[in-house]
């Protein structure tokens, strides 16, 4: 593994999976993987879970982990070629990635889209661009469209949840937001769920939701969520702004909330979500505070994730 940016970076999905629940099991079974090694992890926009997982798995291996948010402490960074900086940027990343390359051995970005330029969100135009000039690999820790490790942890702990000899049923399902937020984990889980082929995945948003087929494609779309939500197993829920007229919010109906109620069409459903999560506009306290949810897990696989895939990287 060189980068790890999306799906495409995990062929063999599984045995990454295998490998971050060996770690679960046992945090420092290769804790001198990384000895000598060090781990830059840029923020250019917040977090809490990623930024916190991502040290712990490199500590974990024997790496030095420094972390630095570029949008409060560092130059403000310009990514067009042939920009002319005559406005708020101060330091091109071709001038900032290569430099990046020399301190660090494993480079870790978070960037997210601006929603405004489809073309550049869509290229990937900020992760691409410090790929390009930083010569080490790179780890997304989100970025425009994707965010690789929340599904691989998401995957992780569906595998460990669910215990029955068939394939599970996954909905992913639209939830009211009062912003307008990327596509991202959306399309991720969408990619992940697709590759991985183990379960039959619906999803369900209101008209003018449609994702980027180049993520949703194998799953089954409906804008009929209680038809969505009949027997599943596991249902996903995050809110999403729309793709096609994109960054914009349409519908917001709060009827798209998921509750308890809602829980009764279910196959007794485990409730999922990336966190962090706006309590009774996406999600009613009784669903996140109740039995079925485990979006709890789902951060604390985090750290496996990443250790996982910072492992590969070691490796190679
Ligand atoms: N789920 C997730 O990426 O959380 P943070 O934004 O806190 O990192």
């Amino acid at each position: 593994m060189k980068n790890f940016i999306s799906a495409a970076d995990a062929p063999d999905m599984n045995s990454l999976v295998q490998r971050a629940l060996d770690y679960k099991s046992e945090p420092l079974r290769d804790k001198n993987l990384g000895t000598g090694k060090r781990m830059g992890l840029l923020f250019l926009n917040p977090s809490m879970r990623t930024r916190l997982s991502t040290q712990i798995a490199a500590q974990n291996l024997g790496m030095d982990c420094i972390v630095f948010n570029v949008g409060q402490d560092g130059w403000s960074l310009e990514f067009e070629d042939e920009a002319i900086m005559s406005g708020s940027t101060v330091e091109h990343v071709r001038d900032a990635a290569p430099i990046l390359g020399k301190y660090f051995d494993i480079l870790g970005i978070r960037t997210f889209p601006s929603l405004q330029n489809k073309v550049d969100d869509y290229n990937e135009l900020y992760i691409q661009q410090f790929i390009k000039y930083s010569g080490i690999p790179i780890v997304s820790l989100e970025s425009a469209t994707l965010h690789p490790l929340q599904s691989l942890s998401d995957i992780i702990t569906i595998r460990e949840t669910f215990k029955e000899k068939r394939r599970p049923k996954i909905v992913l399902t639209w939830a009211p937001h009062v912003k307008a937020l990327p596509q991202c984990v959306a399309n991720s889980f969408s990619q992940w769920v697709n590759a991985w082929g183990e379960a039959d995945f619906v999803i369900t948003h209101p008209e003018d939701y449609e994702l980027d087929h180049a993520f949703t494609n194998g799953a089954s779309v409906t804008l009929d969520q209680s038809e969505a939500l009949k027997w599943a197993d596991f249902v996903y829920i995050k809110n999403w702004s729309t793709y096609n007229d994109y960054g914009r919010i349409y519908c917001n109906d709060p009827k798209w909330m998921m509750t308890n109620e809602k829980l009764l069409l279910t196959n007794s459903a485990k409730i999922m979500h990336c966190l962090p999560v706006r309590r009774n506009v996406e999600v009613s306290d009784e669903i996140l505070d109740g039995a079925n949810s485990i979006v709890t897990r789902q951060a604390e696989n985090r750290v496996w994730a990443a250790q996982a895939v910072l492992s590969e990287i070691l490796r190679k």
